[in-house]
């Protein structure tokens, strides 16, 4: 068990090459630099260096170094020092929710997350900060690919809760040079893989990271205030 109460055992997975590109929507090419965020035991990594050889780099990111790693080791703690190059992959132990967590900054043109982040991340400070994380060690042009945001009856998106929130961290992105799509996923026969999922697609076009600060000040404000307006709503004043 880590610090956070995950269980390595409990969400092992291992989607590989195919399952990626399909549900996060990218065309594996030469020459790319990818972080895999909660990548379990790394098998996209592994099955990118199958294909690519050292014309890609994938780094698997994730809370735990995994004795299943075999063509990888734990060789990035969040502390430059400790970095060690290891190839076909790196293996990065951190947890993305963390502030003091630190990614080297612009070093990736895509940062990849599979069933992990925001599907497992509890509250919107956490997926905020996690998204911070992403924008600054992605590089100027490159793009964040996110699956699945869960949307469930109410319309609450997984990770953001309150639809307003997506929006609000969505707007105050956008002012600081980046674009977000929620996307559908389809198969190869056009159909919906996951009716109630979509694709996180946020690209990258500025320098600038919105500040933490900012967007959970706005957020937290905007729940405060949903918050007040049930409360009048369940006293009768339905004047807000
Ligand atoms: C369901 S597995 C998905 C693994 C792989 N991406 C796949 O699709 O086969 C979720 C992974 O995310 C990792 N994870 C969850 N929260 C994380 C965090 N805050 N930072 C880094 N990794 C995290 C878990 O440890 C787990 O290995």
């Amino acid at each position: 068990m880590s610090e956070s109460g995950h269980s390595y055992e409990g969400c092992h997975t291992a989607r590989g090459l195919d399952e990626y590109c399909l549900l996060l929507g990218f065309v594996p090419e030469s020459g790319l630099r990818i972080l895999d965020v909660g990548a379990s035991a790394g098998t996209f990594a592994k099955e990118m260096a199958e294909r690519f050889g050292d014309r890609v780099v994938v780094d698997s990111l994730d809370l735990f170094g995994g004795e299943d790693v075999t063509e990888g080791r734990i060789i990035f703690t969040g502390s430059d020092d400790q970095a060690v190059e290891y190839y076909p992959h790196r293996r990065i132990v951190g947890d993305m929710t963390q502030k003091q967590f630190k990614l080297p900054p612009e070093s990736y043109d895509l940062v990849v997350s599979l069933y992990a982040i925001p599907t497992w991340v509890d509250d919107l400070n956490s997926t905020i900060t996690a998204l911070i994380k992403m924008a600054e060690t992605l590089k100027v042009g490159g793009e964040i690919r996110l699956f699945p945001v869960w949307i469930n009856n109410l319309g609450y998106l997984s990770g953001f809760g309150h639809p307003d929130n997506f929006l609000q961290v969505k707007k105050i992105s956008e002012r600081y040079g980046y674009s977000f799509s929620l996307e559908p996923v389809v198969d190869e026969k056009g159909a919906l893989v996951e009716e109630k999922a979509r694709r996180l697609v946020i690209k990258k076009s500025s320098r600038e990271v919105p500040p933490a600060e900012e967007l959970m000040k706005t957020s937290l404000l905007r729940r405060l205030l949903l918050l007040l307006k049930e409360e009048l709503q369940k006293e009768g004043n339905f004047l807000l």
